[in-house]
């Protein structure tokens, strides 16, 4: 797919089937994340965490719906994989970087995603659910990205330059 074609396909996905996401999908996207830029390329900084295990799922949503205040709210939409992307020193750009990376190849893929930061907060706070995910010693989860096939196909939308103001100085 050409790379236009993967950034007009990508969107957020907040209704996902239950058909789980095959290992070779994930090994792409998962090359994508290490493909990101970081800054001074400290890759070491950084950490990816993957929850595919219904139970585990289950408590990652209720530790973030506790965070947003919605008891019974699935913050994960059910997307059957979660990425945790973690960092040791606060590189919330380097990550945001990673998901990204990953959420274009999810579009690619034919698969649907979504950047979640709530999720990952939820789960930063919950230092019992941290240890239970095995999240290395001084990471800390700072964005995420669900997985997994949408519900609804994928949609193309229009490149447009309208949605961020911009100055091109003469
Ligand atoms: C830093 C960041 C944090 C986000 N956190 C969440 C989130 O916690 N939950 C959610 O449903 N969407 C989250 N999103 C998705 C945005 O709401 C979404 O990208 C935006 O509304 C634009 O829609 P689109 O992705 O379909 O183009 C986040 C996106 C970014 C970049």
């Amino acid at each position: 797919m050409e790379t236009i074609q993967a950034i007009a396909l990508r969107r957020s996905c907040r209704k996902y089937k239950a058909t789980p996401i095959s290992d070779v999908q994930l090994d792409a996207i998962l090359k994508a994340g290490n493909a990101a830029p970081v800054g001074g390329g400290m890759y070491a900084t950084m950490s990816m965490t993957v929850v595919q295990n219904p139970a585990l799922l289950d408590e990652i949503n209720q530790a973030a719906a506790a965070l947003l205040g919605k008891p019974g709210m699935r913050p994960t939409y059910d997307a059957p994989t979660l990425i945790l992307v973690c960092s040791n020193n606060n590189g919330i750009a380097n990550a945001a970087c990673v998901v990204e990376n990953m959420h274009l190849m999810a579009a690619d893929l034919g698969l649907g995603s979504v950047y979640l930061a709530a999720t990952a907060r939820g789960v930063a706070q919950n230092s019992a659910l941290m240890k239970k995910l095995l999240i290395p010693e001084g990471f800390v989860p700072l964005a995420a990205l669900a997985v997994g096939y949408s519900a609804d196909p994928l949609k193309e939308r229009p490149l447009t330059r309208e949605k961020i103001q911009t100055h091109i100085l003469p």
